[in-house]
């Protein structure tokens, strides 16, 4: 069965453009511990928290009172560093999942370079999983990325869906190729697949065609969904509507 990883990061985002500098304030919303309850209502298999280096959404609190108060794995995204790893060693998410991270962005574009910084990436994956955290690399659909990541010791990708999500015809059936392989190459290679970034109900019949996915992450359409229906049941549908998935 195909597992919904729910992204809550945009409930950090709208915290933040009211009260970034009044965390404190008796006034202080969303509540990103009030989404993950929610998430877990509508049947999301975990939680997933993107905390940038520069904490411009989520806070190391936010993490940390998931972590402490929700019945679910936590999937920590996070930047490639020895700042994130050391946060990361404490926290210790069921799963961390390596990102790029460029300031400028509002959320995550494009996928991690894996291939040419093994040697960099190679201790800190080691260094997670010894410590109990699953690692996955945030990746393009390239086999050179797919190969390195299996080369450093990371048990799972998650596959960049970006480019999928954000074309149409002639160009998504090119990218969908390009899934089909890195999925079909991590798979040989003994990697667990995932995907994440841009899907929503109207794309997902598309990804059947992507075998041996075991995860999704989603969060933009989840959390829009959720200002008309309640973030509850937003997941509740997405947790249906991915049950197609035929792999
Ligand atoms: N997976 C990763 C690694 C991400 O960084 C993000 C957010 O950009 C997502 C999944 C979720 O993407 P979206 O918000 O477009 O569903």
């Amino acid at each position: 069965m195909m597992h919904l990883g729910v992204n809550i990061d945009h409930v950090a985002t709208l915290r933040q453009a009211r009260y970034a500098t009044m965390l404190d304030s008796h006034n202080t919303e969303p509540s990103v511990l009030d989404a993950a309850r929610a998430a877990l209502a509508g049947g999301a298999d975990s939680i997933t928290l993107h905390v940038r280096e520069d904490r411009r959404h989520m806070q190391d609190a936010d993490a940390r009172a998931v972590r402490r108060e929700i019945p679910l794995p936590l999937n920590l995204e996070m930047g490639a560093t020895e700042a994130m790893l050391e946060f990361a060693l404490d926290l210790k998410p069921d799963f961390v999942c390596l990102v790029p991270e460029r300031r400028e962005e509002i959320t995550t574009e494009g996928g991690l370079s894996v291939a040419g910084h093994e040697e960099q990436l190679r201790p800190l994956v080691a260094a997670l999983q010894q410590n109990g955290s699953k690692v996955s690399m945030f990746i393009d659909p390239e086999e050179a990325q797919v190969r390195a990541s299996a080369a450093i010791g990371a048990a799972m990708i998650e596959l960049h869906t970006g480019r999928f999500a954000n074309t149409l015809g002639a160009e998504r059936a090119a990218e969908t190729e390009r899934l089909v392989a890195a999925a079909k190459l991590a798979h040989e290679l003994g990697l667990e697949v995932h995907a994440g970034h841009g899907i929503q109900v109207a794309n997902l019949a598309e990804l059947n065609a992507v075998p041996h996915l075991t995860e999704l992450n989603i969060g933009h359409t989840i959390i829009s969904r959720a200002i008309f229906t309640g973030l509850t049941e937003a997941v509740r549908e997405m947790k249906t509507a991915i049950e197609t998935y035929k792999w």
